[in-house]
């Protein structure tokens, strides 16, 4: 398959299972130590102990439940992934088989009420369709949260970081050097049209997707989190590693935690 051409997030992360380095389900490209600062963050602010349970919706590469089950002392007496395909839940499972998954939507969790301790959900709602799912998945976390859980909700832009950014959207290999021609030059033209000519000999693929990402600035997102149930504790800026390693506060995305 040369060049696939998709319309949402469920079939790209099922993509994405396939890829040889299991870290591309966390989707930072060869940014590897980024995601185990962010994942890292998440573990100091919701300061895990033995007798939680932990769930991880949308689980990426399970760096966050690795960690957690790596801890000296203090660590959750149940951890769950949560990933969106069937395909994700078993590359997971066979690399790490120490750890629990489950395929579910975040939308509609397989799981009892008041269950949940612990809950993050970390670079996610952005994936989803539609505001609507969103709220469908703020509601989800408040049911399984027991009272007085943590709930981390991060890395959630507040602006639609494709279109600022100039990132092609669509399906039409033809378009997208267009909008390279456009915005980034001769060069990533040569260079796409170079991938094309791989994925064209099968040596590479292309994954076209159509979706765009949802966002919400703090004010917005409280009023969505509030109107599902959830109390917010605090919100900041997100914060990231630039190229050279230094930490710096995101641009655009914002991390919640909240409670019920
Ligand atoms: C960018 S990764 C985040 C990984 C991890 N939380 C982190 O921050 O390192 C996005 C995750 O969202 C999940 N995902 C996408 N759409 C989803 C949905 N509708 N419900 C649940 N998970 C979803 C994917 O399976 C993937 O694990």
């Amino acid at each position: 398959m040369p060049v696939v051409r998709i319309n949402n997030y469920v079939d790209a992360y099922r993509l994405r299972a396939q890829a040889d380095d299991i870290h591309e389900l966390a989707a930072r490209p060869n940014r590897k130590s980024l995601t185990e600062f962010v994942n890292r963050q998440i573990l100091t602010a919701i300061q895990l102990a033995p007798d939680d349970v932990l769930v991880d919706i949308g689980c990426g590469d399970a760096t966050l439940l690795r960690m957690a089950k790596g801890m000296a002392k203090g660590g959750p007496s149940k951890c769950i992934g949560v990933s969106v395909s069937v395909e994700e839940q078993k590359r997971l499972e066979s690399a790490f088989p120490g750890l629990s998954f489950i395929t579910s939507h975040a939308q509609s969790l397989p799981l009892d009420s008041g269950s949940a301790t612990k809950i993050v959900c970390n670079a996610t709602l952005l994936y989803l369709p539609s505001e609507d799912d969103v709220l469908a998945a703020l509601r989800e976390m408040a049911r399984i949260a027991r009272p007085g859980a943590t709930i981390w909700i991060g890395d959630m832009p507040e602006i639609d970081e494709y279109a600022h950014y100039g990132m092609y959207r669509g399906t039409s290999m033809l378009a997208l050097l267009r909008h390279l021609m456009k915005h980034n030059g001769l060069r990533a033209v040569a260079g796409m049209l170079r991938r094309w000519l791989k994925a064209i000999v099968g040596s590479e693929q292309i994954v076209l997707n159509s979706c765009g990402i949802l966002y919400a600035g703090p004010e917005k997102m409280l009023q969505l989190a509030e109107s599902c149930g959830l109390k917010l504790k605090t919100h900041f800026r997100h914060r990231e590693l630039d190229e050279s390693g230094g930490v710096v506060d995101s641009k655009f995305r914002y991390d919640y935690i909240f409670t019920v």
